[in-house]
């Protein structure tokens, strides 16, 4: 964890078009600067960076956020690797954050585990390199499979020497407990107590988390023997999640952004040789099929994949379920088939990279069409198996989300199969009913279920409502100006019958008295924890709302901050006023100005006394809406019951809650017709 007071110093020193400028030409145009966005393909510069204002902002795809946020997209690392990233670049120290005794324990395991890790995957190195074995066999092997230099240190590809503990007692040497080394499955634990080193004659390949964390590793054997398995793979653990991982993630990240697609293939060679060659979006789900999260993973870069086959795979079919998936997740998937006896490492070896994409763009068929093929080759003229064939098809397209790719299919398949369109559509519309059923079934049970779960509006009662799309917007509404405005004096109140002066109100006191005061709290966790911070820190000497948040160590809160701050955020359409008013803060720089401009401070100081109590009431007022109708429903219950009790019970919280509506509104007119101080 980096402190706040770091994150502060790294944001204040990273210049928004310094940062940028490392990846993207910019020209100055009048007050901004404006480049090729480097987040999607683009020949006339649409990417625009406010220096003034600390963030860039993509008028093509829409891609916007300060320094860290650019850096975390462009390098595709987390919050905390891109403040370190810059901070790196700006020289300045990061002292990580004490972590309480509780977070201690918790990340000890994990941290001793990975720790552990590191150093073995650095010894396996040192070995390969410098150990007079490592040189003679490990590094023997990666030559005549002909990884260069730069290669083998590129992938931190490694030795584990021939001996029975050699590992262990060197980590155990250097101070790291038999217990993590157990538990990394590096030297696991006998019976008797003693440990042997798992990976013992093998060459290593670690495993890479996406932000470059070694969770396991792969180790090869190098002779040819049937009697031991060619790879040994370290075991599950709390840091390893074989169904999570995606070998060469790390070193592929940036490229499958770039190129917009993703390469699956098979193993560990397959990406290194493809790498060495130049074609760097590559990943390799390690032998097994994909799983739903290693899809989720390539998902947060490219929608696209393409997969490479051997000639003469003979898993295919096999793999054609994990595919399945990928439709279902609304990918693209194309399918290759490498010519006969080759596989992406050799060809690799044998083809340079534009040669090698060459292939791929003029031999790439789209998934059903050759899954199509793929299985007519077995039906012949047996109609049953054809009948089998167009289910499994069109069970395949009946999971695309896309509508318009889904009638492509359809087309394509009903030439192929030389069946009817609409005999096809039927099917499908078969598949989509069964799924609905199955889908209301399951949540008719899980309605109530979440009703309940869901958080409190203690406002009222004690009846809980789910969260939608409007209160989210509502809660954002509100956010918007805290964050932008909740500093400004807001009205000043006097007391209705003395007309004494009681208080100055700013728009953040305002805020908060109103929700916090009557005990609403936001539905989405994340604008909650904002409002909380909000509130604990309004009356800190020199608070400023929008510096505070942006830099704030959360990055979900970090982000949310940004997007409140820049065009990104539209404010509901009933306060679309903002843009005729420069801000207050700006105005209040610049003295003089101010006082020229005063027709135009009390411009804004209307809008706000008009806009902020508006906002605050739409949200009250939508949540006892929300309760109303949930008591309507039960009400209806109620009396379909007969139940006369309950119905009555339910007339009154109903009553009480149009007073409550009533009250709401009459608050709105009066706040709004007080005068301004
Ligand atoms: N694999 C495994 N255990 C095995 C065989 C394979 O874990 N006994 C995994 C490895 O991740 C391997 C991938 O499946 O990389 C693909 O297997 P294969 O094609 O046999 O290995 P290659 O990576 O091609 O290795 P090599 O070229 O060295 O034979
Ligand atoms: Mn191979």
């Amino acid at each position: 964890m980096i402190d706040q007071t770091t994150i502060g110093k790294i944001m204040d020193t990273a210049q928004i078009v310094d940062v940028v400028s490392d990846f993207v030409t910019l020209k100055k145009r009048g007050v901004n600067y404006l480049g090729l966005c480097p987040f999607h393909n683009e020949k006339t510069g649409s990417f625009t960076v406010s220096p003034a204002k600390g963030i860039f902002k993509c008028f093509g795809c829409g891609k916007g956020g300060n320094a860290v946020h650019f850096i975390m997209e462009h390098e595709q690392l987390s919050y905390v690797d891109a403040l370190k990233y810059l901070a790196k670049k700006y020289h300045i120290e990061v002292v990580d954050r004490e972590l309480s005794e509780k977070e201690k324990l918790q990340q000890s395991d994990r941290e001793s585990m990975l720790a552990v890790n590191e150093f073995a995957a650095k010894y396996f190195a040192e070995m390969l390199h410098n150990h007079r074995d490592g040189k003679a066999i490990g590094m023997n092997y990666f030559r005549e499979r002909g990884f260069s230099d730069e290669t083998i240190l590129k992938f931190q590809l490694g030795y584990s020497l021939d001996e029975s503990d050699a590992f262990y007692r060197e980590a155990t040497a250097k101070g790291f407990k038999p217990e993590f080394l157990d538990k990394t499955g590096l030297s696991p634990k006998r019976d008797d107590g003693s440990h042997y080193d798992r990976f013992r004659g093998r060459v290593m390949f670690p495993v890479h988390t996406l932000s470059g964390k070694v969770v396991a590793f792969g180790g090869r054997v190098l002779k040819k023997d049937d009697k031991t398995a060619k790879y040994v793979n370290s075991p599950e653990s709390e840091i390893y999640h074989k169904s999570n991982e995606l070998y060469g993630i790390f070193f592929a990240k940036q490229a499958i952004v770039k190129q917009d697609r993703c390469f699956l293939v098979e193993g560990y060679t397959d990406v290194i040789s493809m790498h060495q060659a130049g074609v760097q979006n590559v990943v390799a789900s390690s032998g097994t099929s994909l799983t739903p999260g290693q899809i989720r993973l390539i998902h947060r870069f490219t929608p696209n994949i393409t997969v490479l086959y051997d000639g003469d795979a003979a898993g295919i079919k096999a793999s054609i379920r994990g595919i399945d998936l990928l439709l279902e997740e609304g990918m693209n998937i194309k399918v290759v088939l490498l010519p006969d006896g080759e596989d992406p490492d050799s060809y690799a070896r044998t083809h340079n990279a534009s040669d090698f994409i060459d292939f791929i763009d003029k031999n790439q068929v789209d998934f059903i069409k050759f899954k199509i093929n793929l299985l007519l080759q077995d039906v012949g003229n047996d109609p049953i198996k054809k009948a089998t064939l167009i289910g499994d098809v069109v069970r395949s397209i009946a999971l695309i989300p896309n509508k318009l790719i889904e009638s492509e299919y359809v087309k394509e398949c009903s030439t192929l199969l030389a069946v009817d369109e609409k005999i096809i559509y039927n099917e499908i519309n078969k598949l989509k009913q069964n799924k609905r059923e199955e889908f209301q079934k399951r949540t008719s049970n899980g309605t109530r279920e979440s009703v309940d779960a869901s958080s409190t509006v203690s406002s009222a009662d004690d009846i809980q409502i789910p969260i939608d799309q409007t209160t989210h917007q509502q809660e954002l509404d509100i956010l918007y100006f805290a964050i932008r405005h909740g500093v400004e004096f807001l009205y000043r109140e006097y007391q209705p019958e003395s007309h004494e002066f009681v208080r100055d109100w700013s728009v953040g006191e305002y805020i908060v008295a109103q929700l916090l005061g009557d005990n609403i709290e936001f539905k989405n966790p994340i604008n909650m924890a904002l409002l909380t911070e909000f509130a604990t820190h309004l009356h800190d000497e020199g608070f400023k709302p929008s510096t505070f948040f942006m830099q704030h160590t959360q990055p979900q809160i970090s982000r949310l901050a940004v997007d409140l701050m820049t065009d990104k955020y539209q404010l509901s359409k009933i306060f679309t006023r903002e843009e005729q008013h420069t801000s207050v803060d700006e105005q209040y720089r610049v003295t003089a100005k101010a006082k020229r401009d005063a027709q135009k401070l009390e411009e804004h100081r209307r809008w706000l006394l008009e806009s902020v109590p508006r906002v605050i009431y739409e949200y009250k007022n939508s949540i006892v809406v929300d309760l109303i109708k949930t008591e309507m429903l039960k009400l209806k219950e109620a009396a379909e019951a007969r139940d006369i009790k309950a119905t009555e019970s339910v007339m009154k919280t109903i009553a009480n809650y149009n007073t409550l509506k009533a009250q709401f509104a009459k608050e709105l007119g009066e706040r709004v017709i007080v005068k301004l101080s």
